[in-house]
């Protein structure tokens, strides 16, 4: 099973947009998808509320709030389906300290996804450091990763985050723009490779390289066909 967790310490950057289009993918390539929602908002099991009994199934969970969950990082495994081949998880915003030690223990993957500005490159910066120095994610074979998200190109803070982004010692795998498209799946509850909508080619084509990371780090077993 792979365990992708979607964290920044900061709020509002996309986290719930990076988890919910993760599990919607996964779930279409016909992965056992469960979507872990570690925040009290909820924001992840509402979209997962949302999407129609049509669409490829997606095993929920909401981990409790924050305040009651001693010990509930420790067995989230233990939560999803045995079956499950992708594990997502939504973090909330604000994790530090002891709470991300906990939550990366038993991670494979870390997306960070950041918006361009500048209170937001400044908070990343020491959440990265965070995660680098006192998480050891490095040590622990965690691959990290960061995605640029609601960007408008050619703009200078755009421009200003690319820059920032580049200089970081993780690999910047791509960059999503700024569109409702995603609000529009959100209502729905879908993620972006399931809108059929010319529209979404362009953020399908943004969403290639993270994919393509997320398979190179953590390869699809082929299944195995028995010939009867
Ligand atoms: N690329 C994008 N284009 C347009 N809107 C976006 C994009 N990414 C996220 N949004 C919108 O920005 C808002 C915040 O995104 P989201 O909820 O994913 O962030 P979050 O990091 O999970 O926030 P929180 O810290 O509150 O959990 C949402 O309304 C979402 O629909
Ligand atoms: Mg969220």
């Amino acid at each position: 099973m792979q365990k992708i967790l979607v964290i920044n310490s900061k709020g509002g950057c996309g986290k719930t947009t990076l988890a919910t289009n993760l599990a919607s993918y996964f779930s279409t390539q016909d992965l056992a998808t469960a979507l872990l929602d570690f925040d009290p908002q909820g924001s992840s099991i509402r979209w997962l509320n949302l999407r129609p009994q049509s669409k490829s199934a997606i095993y929920g969970v909401h981990v409790a709030s924050r305040k009651n969950n001693t010990g509930v990082t420790r067995s989230f495994q233990m939560r999803v389906p045995p079956e499950t081949e992708r594990m997502i998880i939504d973090a909330p915003a604000g994790v530090t300290g002891h709470e991300l030690k906990d939550l990366i223990r038993h991670i494979d993957t870390i997306i960070i996804p950041v918006l361009p500005s500048s209170i937001d490159i400044h908070a990343v910066t020491r959440f990265i450091e965070e995660l680098l120095v006192m998480g050891k994610v490095r040590q622990m074979g965690i691959n990290v990763a960061v995605v640029a998200n609601r960007a408008k190109k050619n703009t200078l803070t755009y421009r200003s985050l690319e820059r920032f982004l580049k200089t970081l010692k993780l690999p910047f795998i791509t960059t999503l723009r700024d569109t409702q498209n995603y609000v529009h799946a959100a209502e729905r509850g879908i993620g972006i490779s399931e809108m059929w909508d010319k529209r979404t080619d362009s953020d399908k084509a943004q969403w290639r390289p993270l994919i393509r990371w997320l398979e190179d780090v953590y390869p699809v077993k082929k299944k195995r066909h028995i010939a009867q």
